[in-house]
């Protein structure tokens, strides 16, 4: 029983906010991860980004209220993180941060060259997933059946871009920066002026852009957690409330509905299991993804849409409902992840030792 007591906890740090449209979110998010972490296994503190990129300490969130995260008292930096010093063999950090600056391993560099364990997948993985073009190339090396897309860069001649899409793909078709999320940015356009006027939009967000086919089909999606062997939960399906999942349904009014489990047969669940493993393998994540299909029924099947590597994260997300439907609780998913960073981070400074 002492022993037991004497135990050392795990300390964690939860890492929340960030520059990104996404910045609210992750504030409700961390406020519910800091109500699962059990304080008899982890001493947790907490690490706010502002919107203006400011590293502060922060009270927060006993509730969602963002507000709180400004930056009173001495401007600080990312050391807030490190104050704690590289030698913590049991520090781990919770980045709760989407999209650019957090979701993309720009903060998981950062982490790498303090020494510090971190949840979720490692710089390259995080930053494949977060270009959508690179991670479709990729994807298409290996055979993982997609909808048609082409990539263009805001120095290309666009507009006879936009007629081979046109022509290859017929319209609509959709039109998304590469490198976001929350559907930010993303048009479906049923003309060539609106394709021209959404593109123009869709650069405002990205140098890279993607034009792709508009796929008629149901939209499933199964979570992925592991580093070596990892596992799939039950799939589930979203039906969007608007023509398509976009930012308002995500966030706003009542939104899409999210099936948990989505109705499949035991074939099709195993099928799309299978892939969401072979495509998170593939793009080198690790601890956790969620991996997002369209299924054109009697047709191509399933087809990737995208992979998440930091994914929705709130109690009634997708990600975590997923595991929940699948015998994984909240809390207990937080403390895998938690095992997972710190298994791989072990096994990477073994690799380097010098
Ligand atoms: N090629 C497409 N065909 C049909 N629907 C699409 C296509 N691309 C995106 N969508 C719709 O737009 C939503 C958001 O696009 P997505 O590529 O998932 O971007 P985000 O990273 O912002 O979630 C999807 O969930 C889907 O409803
Ligand atoms: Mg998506």
């Amino acid at each position: 029983m002492i022993s037991e007591n004497r135990k050392s906890k795990t300390r964690v740090v939860v890492l929340f906010g960030g520059e990104s449209a996404e910045h609210d979110v992750s504030c409700v998010t961390a406020a519910h991860v800091l109500r699962a972490l059990d304080p008899q296994k982890y001493e947790v503190s907490t690490v706010g980004i502002t919107r203006t990129g400011q590293w502060v300490h922060s009270e927060l969130p006993q509730s969602a209220d963002v507000k709180s995260l400004s930056a009173h008292g001495p401007a600080t930096s990312a050391n807030l993180v490190f104050e704690s010093a590289p030698s913590a063999a049991s520090l781990v950090v919770i980045p709760l941060l989407h999209g650019p600056m957090g979701e993309d391993g720009t903060v998981q560099g950062l982490l790498e060259l303090a020494h510090v364990a971190y949840v979720g997948s490692g710089v390259l993985g995080s930053a494949v997933a977060m270009d959508k073009s690179i991670a479709k190339q990729i994807m298409s090396a290996n055979g993982i059946a997609q909808q048609k897309f082409l990539t263009l860069r805001d120095t290309d001649d666009t507009n006879s871009a936009i007629d081979r899409a046109i022509k290859d793909f017929g319209l609509p078709i959709f039109i998304k920066p590469a490198n976001m999320g929350s559907s930010i940015g993303v048009h479906k356009v049923k003309t060539r002026q609106e394709a021209i006027d959404a593109l123009a939009k869709a650069f405002e967000y990205d140098e890279w852009v993607l034009v792709e086919e508009a796929v008629t089909g149901r939209e499933i999606e199964v979570a992925v957690l592991g580093n070596e062997s990892p596992r799939a939960s039950v799939p589930g399906e979203i039906v969007p409330s608007h023509e398509f999942y976009d930012y308002e349904d995500k966030y706003i009014g009542d939104g899409a509905q999210l099936l948990v489990p989505a109705p499949l047969s035991a074939a099709e669940v195993t099928e799309v299991q299978q892939l969401a493993i072979k495509i998170y393998r593939t793009l080198r994540s690790d601890g956790m993804a969620r991996v997002d299909f369209f299924y054109e029924k009697g047709k191509r099947g399933f087809l990737c849409n995208e992979i998440n590597t930091i994914p929705g994260f709130t109690p009634i997300s997708m990600y975590p409902k997923l595991w929940q439907a699948s015998g994984v609780s909240y809390a207990e998913l937080l403390d895998e992840l938690i095992a997972l960073a710190l298994a791989r981070h072990a096994k990477r400074r073994n690799k380097t030792s010098r």
